[in-house]
C-alpha cells in the first residue's frame, strides 16, 4: 500500500473543526543569525508565527495555543496582537517537541473539562502551510478513526529530519530522528513534518510515557507514534506532494527562498484571477493586499499591507505602495506612496511621494516631483509638477500652478492651508499656512500667500519690476553678457570674446 496523497484542491472543510490546535514556537532559531525572534521575521507582508497562526485558524479550531519559551516577552506580545484568543503556553527547562505538547495539553486541559477529540500540532516556522492542508489531515485522520495521522513529505536530502518507519503494509511504524537513525534507516526518504493530528487521550496518555533517552536528550513529539502503535491504535501517514508547504526557515537562505516561492504563489493565484502581471520576477505582493479583475501590475511593483487595486487601474512601473486603496482606472506610476487613496480614474507620479494622508478624488492628479501628506484634493483638481503640499485641502477643477508649495510648519506647529474650488494659482506660489484662498482666486508667479484670498481675487505679493538700463556694461565690464548686450544694442559691433567668455 503506498502512503496517500493530500489533494489540496478538492478537500472541503469539516465543520466544527477540531478540538485544539498547537503551534510550537518555543525553539531558540539561533541559525537566523539576528536579534529578531526568528518566528517573527517577515515573509509575503506577515510574520512566520503570522503565517502558522492564519493557516491554524482556518482549521476553526475550539481551542488555539501557542507554545512559547525563547524572547518570550517579544513573541508573546506579537502573538497576543496578531490573535488576542490564542492561548499563550510557557515551556519550562525541559527540552524538545514532546514536553512543548505536554504543556499546552496540559494547560488546554486546565482551562476546562479536558480535551477530547483531535488535537492538531503544527510548527511556527513552517508558513507556506495552508489551512486545506490541515483540512484533508483532519478528514483522513477522522474517517480512519487513526490514533495518530503525521503529515510526511518525500525529500531528495532527507538529512536532519525524523524518518517515517512503515511496516510491508504501509502502516506507519514510528519515526527515528536523523541523529538516533541507523545507516538503512537513514536511506529513508520520507520524513516528518512535524504536523500532526492525535487522538487527545491517546497523545496524553504517551506523554506520559515518553522519556529523554535519545542523542538529544529530549522529550520528543516523535516517540509517541510508537506508543501509540504499542497500545494497539492505528498510526497513518498522509503524504503531501507539494513540499514547500511543509519547509520550515531555520536560516536567512531558506526565509528568502520561502518568501520568493510565496510571492510566486501569491502572483499565480492573482494572475489566475485576472490581474496582468508583466514581470513577476520584480512585482512583489503581501499576502493581504487585494485586486480586482483587469488590474495591470507593471515591472518593479510592491504591494504591501492593507493596499486595494480596483479594476482597470494600472500600477507601475517601479511603485511601491503600502496600505493604498486605489480606485477603478487610476494610473500610478513610478511613486512612493503609504496610507492614502486614489480616486478613479486619478493619475499619480512618476516621482511622487505620497506620505499618509493623501487622498486624491477622482480624475485629480498629482504629477511628477510632488511630495504629499495629509492632503485632500477635490475631483478633477490639478497639481502637475514640482512642489509640496502638506495638512492642505483643495476643492475642486483648481489647478495648482508648477512649484507651490504650502508652507505649513512655523517651527513649532503645523497649520492648515484651504483652496478653494476653480482656483488657479500661478508658478511659485507659496502658501504660508494657515491660510485660506476663496473659489474662483488666482495668485500671481511666484506669489507669498499670508493672507486669505477672497473668493474670485488675485493674490499679487512680488514687487513690481525695475529695469536699469546699461547696467552689464556698467557693472560687469569685459565679460560676455556685457559683449552680447553690445552686441544686442549694436548690430554692427563684431564680438570680442568667445563662446566660453575667454578673450
Ligand atoms: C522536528 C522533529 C523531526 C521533524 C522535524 C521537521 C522531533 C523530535 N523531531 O525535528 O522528526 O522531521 O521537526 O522540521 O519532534 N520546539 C518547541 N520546543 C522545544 C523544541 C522545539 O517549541 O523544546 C518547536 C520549535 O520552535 C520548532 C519546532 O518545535 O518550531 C521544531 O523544533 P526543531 O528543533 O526545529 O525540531 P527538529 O529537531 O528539526
Ligand atoms: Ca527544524
Amino acid at each position: 500500500m503506498s502512503p496517500q496523497s493530500v489533494n489540496t484542491d478538492s478537500q472541503e472543510p469539516t465543520g466544527g473543526g477540531p478540538a485544539a490546535v498547537i503551534v510550537l514556537a518555543a525553539g531558540a532559531g539561533t541559525r537566523m543569525k539576528s536579534r529578531t525572534p526568528k518566528i517573527l521575521h517577515p515573509l509575503g507582508g506577515r510574520s512566520m508565527v503570522g503565517h502558522a497562526l492564519a493557516a491554524a485558524r482556518g482549521l476553526q479550531p475550539r481551542e488555539l495555543a501557542v507554545v512559547v519559551r525563547h524572547e518570550r516577552e517579544r513573541v508573546a506580545a506579537h502573538i497576543a496582537e496578531l490573535d488576542a484568543a490564542a492561548l499563550l503556553v510557557d515551556q519550562d527547562h525541559v527540552p524538545g517537541t514532546g514536553r512543548a505538547v505536554q504543556v499546552a495539553l496540559e494547560a488546554l486541559d486546565a482551562r476546562g473539562e479536558g480535551v477530547e477529540g483531535t488535537v492538531v500540532v503544527t510548527y511556527g516556522d513552517v508558513p507556506l502551510l495552508e489551512a486545506d492542508t490541515l483540512h484533508a489531515l483532519v478528514d483522513t485522520h477522522t474517517r480512519e478513526g487513526n490514533a495518530v495521522t503525521v503529515l510526511t513529505a518525500e525529500l531528495d536530502d532527507a538529512t536532519g529530519y525524523g524518518r517515517i518507519i512503515r511496516a510491508e503494509d504501509g502502516t506507519v511504524l514510528g519515526i527515528v530522528e536523523h541523529k538516533d537513525a541507523d545507516v538503512a534507516q537513514r536511506t529513508i526518504r520520507e520524513v516528518n513534518s512535524g504536523i500532526y493530528a492525535f487522538d487527545a487521550a491517546v497523545l496524553r496518555a504517551a506523554l506520559g510515557r515518553i522519556d529523554t533517552d535519545n542523542a538529544q536528550g529530549e522529550l520528543y513529539l516523535t516517540d509517541v507514534l510508537g506508543v501509540a502503535r504499542a497500545d494497539g491504535g492505528r498510526v497513518a501517514g498522509l503524504a503531501v506532494p507539494d513540499r514547500w508547504q511543509v519547509e520550515g526557515a531555520n536560516d536567512r537562505v531558506q526565509l528568502g527562498q520561502l518568501g520568493a516561492e510565496l510571492n510566486r504563489r501569491t502572483l499565480e493565484r492573482w494572475m489566475r484571477a485576472g490581474v496582468s502581471v508583466v514581470d513577476a520576477a520584480s512585482t512583489w505582493v503581501d499576502v493581504s493586499v487585494e485586486l480586482d479583475e483587469d488590474v495591470t501590475l507593471l515591472p518593479g511593483t510592491q504591494l504591501h499591507g492593507a493596499t486595494r487595486i480596483a479594476r482597470d487601474a494600472v500600477i507601475g512601473p517601479d511603485t511601491t505602495l503600502t496600505d493604498v486603496e486605489v480606485a477603478e482606472g487610476a494610473k500610478v506610476i513610478r511613486t512612493h506612496g503609504s496610507a492614502s487613496s486614489i480616486g478613479p480614474g486619478a493619475s499619480v507620479g512618476p516621482f511622487t511621494y505620497l506620505r499618509p494622508g493623501t487622498s486624491l478624488g477622482q480624475e485629480a492628479k498629482i504629477g511628477a516631483f510632488y511630495e504629499t501628506k495629509n492632503v485632500t484634493v477635490g475631483r478633477g483638481s490639478k497639481l502637475s509638477h514640482l512642489g509640496y503640499a502638506g495638512d492642505t485641502e483643495i476643492g475642486e477643477y483648481t489647478n495648482i500652478g508648477c512649484g507651490n508649495i504650502t508652507a505649513n510648519y512655523d517651527g513649532v506647529a503645523k497649520h492648515r492651508t484651504v483652496i478653494g474650488s476653480h482656483v488657479r494659482t500661478s508658478s511659485n506660489t507659496v502658501f504660508v499656512a494657515p491660510v485660506s484662498v476663496g473659489d474662483g482666486a488666482y495668485t500671481g508667479a511666484g506669489a507669498v500667500v499670508r493672507k486669505d484670498v477672497p473668493a474670485g481675487a488675485l493674490a499679487i505679493t512680488a514687487a513690481s519690476q525695475r529695469n536699469i538700463d546699461g547696467w552689464a556694461a556698467a557693472k560687469r565690464p569685459g565679460t560676455a553678457a556685457a559683449e552680447a548686450a553690445a552686441a544686442a544694442t549694436d548690430p554692427t559691433a563684431v564680438p570680442a570674446l568667445q563662446e566660453d567668455g575667454q578673450a
